[in-house]
């Protein structure tokens, strides 16, 4: 029943598209095709959503468009999912859970998430599971696929936040102040609503307004602050 227009359209764009490697295509039909059977139809729409708006940036920047299609497939799989307890994935290293994480329910289905792609997908690419893992909250050293799939989740067109449109934009202009830009708009809507901030979000914002200041792109902003 929830394989609607959505999945089909996805379904399509796989079986045509040489962006994707492949040997890869049928494991990837897998997973989308458990996705629906384990997702609302909600979830789903934004799943696919992000597929694509990551193929268009991947293909942009020219990041591995194949690896973003897993992690971009795979970053919500553990969202609805109520059977596995917090146990299951505490002792897990490559989930990387620590107590920040723990203590914010939110960010739960990211490290989760690393689990089931292990476990039921059999992904052991690390920069995929990077990917998954730090999606929500980003984190110093996210790789290019992290960076790509970061930015999708928040613009891809079926999310309707008022600075969705603005956000798009940098993110086509470049990578890295799209990400900054994604993250000011997350960070912004913590602080404003007293939401604890995860302390990976932290370093991946001193990471990108670094990098712009040894760009040159917002010296003057460093001298004005201090
Ligand atoms: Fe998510
Ligand atoms: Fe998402």
């Amino acid at each position: 029943l929830k394989k609607d227009k959505d999945y089909e359209k996805f379904f399509q764009w796989l079986q045509e598209t040489e962006a994707i490697r492949e040997e890869q295509k049928e494991k990837l039909w897998g997973l989308a095709e458990s996705l629906t059977e384990q997702l609302s139809r909600p979830r789903c729409r934004h799943t696919f959503s992000v597929v694509a708006t990551c193929d268009r940036l991947a293909e942009q920047y020219g990041v591995d468009r194949t690896q973003c299609c897993w992690a971009a497939l795979g970053h919500d799989c553990a969202k609805e999912n109520k059977e596995l307890a917090a146990q299951d994935y505490v002792d897990f290293m490559a989930a990387e859970i620590d107590s920040g994480v723990l203590s914010i329910p939110a960010l739960h289905h990211a490290a989760l998430g690393v689990v089931v792609m292990v476990r039921q997908h059999g992904m052991i690419d690390p920069a995929v599971l990077q990917a998954i893992r730090y999606h929500s909250t980003g984190c110093a050293g996210l790789s290019p696929v992290g960076q790509v799939l970061f930015c999708a989740d928040f613009i891809e067109p079926s999310r309707n936040n008022p600075d969705r449109a603005a956000t798009e934009e940098a993110c086509f202009i470049d990578l890295g102040v799209g990400c900054r830009e994604v993250l000011r708009a997350k960070l912004e809507y913590l602080l404003h609503h007293g939401r604890p901030v995860h302390p990976s979000s932290w370093s991946f914002w001193n990471e990108l307004v670094r990098a712009e200041h040894k760009s040159g792109e917002r010296g003057e902003l460093e001298t004005a602050v201090g």
